[in-house]
């Protein structure tokens, strides 16, 4: 069985991180959704707010579960019998930091790989930032992520 970790902060998560999602699991038998801890971020939401709100917008998917880790994803994928991580890429600017990333993975094990895929030009401006930036300006942002990060939102 392939079983894939898709890490990431998800604060909050957007229908980008779902369209990536939605093809990630057409490759991988099980995928975990898995938010992680970026100590460079400040962050919008709890992990458990950040969980739940994930949560519902994947409830649909037999073969995806969601969880939080405080300690490296890798060793998280290592303990848990995943092979790939995912992520996405959206312009250029993405590129550099994922190769940063990749290769500190890969320092610490070079067992897990990692599988990117490329955001849909319509889903390649969203970043969960601009979602907050937007929301915080009145800007109706429904069309930009799952009903459960409106519900949130709007509390
Ligand atoms: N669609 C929409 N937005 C996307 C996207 C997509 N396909 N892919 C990325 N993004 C956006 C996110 O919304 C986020 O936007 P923001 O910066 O405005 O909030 C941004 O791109 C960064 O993506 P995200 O997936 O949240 O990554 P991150 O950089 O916060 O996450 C971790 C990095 C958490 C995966 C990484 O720090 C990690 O693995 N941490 C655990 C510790 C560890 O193992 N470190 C090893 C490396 S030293």
């Amino acid at each position: 069985m392939k079983k894939a970790i898709y890490p990431g902060s998800f604060d909050p998560i957007t229908n980008g991180h779902l369209d990536i999602l939605s093809r990630a699991v057409k490759v991988f038998d099980e995928v975990i959704i898995l938010v992680a801890v970026n100590p460079n971020k400040h962050f919008n939401f709890s992990p458990k707010e950040r969980v739940e709100m994930i949560k519902e917008a994947v409830k649909d998917y037999p073969n995806v579960k969601v969880d939080y880790y405080d300690g490296l994803t890798v060793e998280y994928a290592k303990k848990h019998g995943a092979t790939h991580l995912i992520r996405g890429l959206r312009a250029v600017s993405d590129f550099e930091y994922e190769f940063q990333l990749a290769s500190a993975n890969e320092y610490v094990d070079s067992t897990i790989d990692m599988v990117f895929f490329m955001a849909r030009g319509d889903k390649s401006f969203i970043s969960s930032s601009a979602i907050m930036e937007l929301t915080n300006s009145g800007v109706d942002v429904s069309g930009l992520v799952p009903s459960s990060v409106i519900k949130r939102i709007k509390k």
